[in-house]
C-alpha cells in the first residue's frame, strides 16, 4: 500500500542551537518570496516567550529538519491563537498539509483557541490553497501591506473558528475516504 503523503510530522520544540537551520530556511530562495524573515533575535524570543510556541518539524528520517513552525497569541485572552509562520523545505509531499491539521489540533485542543488565524501573501497560491482547503475561512485583504521585490503584496487574512473546525473533524471521521 503506499503510504500516506506527509504522514510522518513530528513536531519537537525549538532549541536556540537549532536557530542557524532556521535562518537557513527562511533565507533560502525559495522561502524568501512568502515571508519577511525575522532577525535571530526575534526568534529567540520566540522560543522563550511563553506566548509562542517554536517547533521544528521533524518528517521522519527522510527530513530529520523538514522545516520550523511558529504560533502565537498562545496566552491570547481572546483565544485568538495565529498561525504566524510555517516554512517546509519538501514541498508538494503532503507535509504541510499534515503539518497545518496537527497545529489545528494544537491551537484548538491543547490551547483551548476559539480562533485560529493566519496572513498570507496574496501571490502565495501554494499556501492560499492549503489553507481555503484545511476549512480556512477568508476575512479580508490588507491591500499593498508588505514590498515586495516588484512593489507590494497584499496579505489576505484568513481564520478558522472552533466550532467550523469540530463540524471538519466530524466530517471527516465520518468519511475519513474523503479527506484531502
Ligand atoms: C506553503 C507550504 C507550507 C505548504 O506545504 P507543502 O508541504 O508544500 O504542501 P502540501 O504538499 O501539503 O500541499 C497542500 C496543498 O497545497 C496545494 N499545492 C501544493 N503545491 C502547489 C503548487 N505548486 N501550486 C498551487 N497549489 C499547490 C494543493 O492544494 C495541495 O493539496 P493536494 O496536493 O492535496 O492537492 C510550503 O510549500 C512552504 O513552506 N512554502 C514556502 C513558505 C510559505 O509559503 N509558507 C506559508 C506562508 S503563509
Amino acid at each position: 500500500m503506499k503510504p500516506e503523503r506527509g504522514s510522518t510530522i513530528r513536531l519537537r520544540p525549538t532549541m536556540l542551537s537549532d536557530l542557524d537551520f532556521v535562518g537557513s530556511v527562511e533565507n533560502d530562495p525559495a522561502n524568501r518570496p512568502f515571508i519577511t524573515p525575522w532577525e535571530r533575535v526575534q526568534h529567540e524570543g520566540a522560543v522563550r516567550f511563553p506566548d509562542f510556541r517554536h517547533f521544528i518539524i521533524e518528517a521522519g528520517e527522510a527530513y530529520p529538519s523538514a522545516g520550523f513552525v511558529i504560533l502565537q497569541g498562545c496566552r491570547n485572552p481572546h483565544g485568538s491563537v495565529e498561525l504566524k509562520r510555517i516554512v517546509l523545505q519538501p514541498k508538494g509531499q503532503g507535509y504541510g498539509r499534515t503539518c497545518v491539521r496537527l497545529l489545528a489540533q494544537m491551537a484548538f485542543r491543547d490551547l483551548g483557541a476559539h480562533r485560529f488565524w493566519l496572513d498570507v501573501k496574496s501571490a502565495n497560491t501554494r499556501a492560499l490553497a492549503l489553507y481555503r482547503s484545511e476549512g480556512f475561512v477568508e476575512e479580508g485583504c490588507l491591500r499593498d501591506s508588505v514590498r515586495s521585490d516588484d512593489g507590494y503584496d497584499s496579505l489576505i487574512v484568513m481564520s478558522l473558528l472552533e466550532p467550523e473546525y469540530r463540524a471538519l473533524v466530524e466530517a471527516r471521521e465520518s468519511h475519513p475516504a474523503d479527506t484531502a
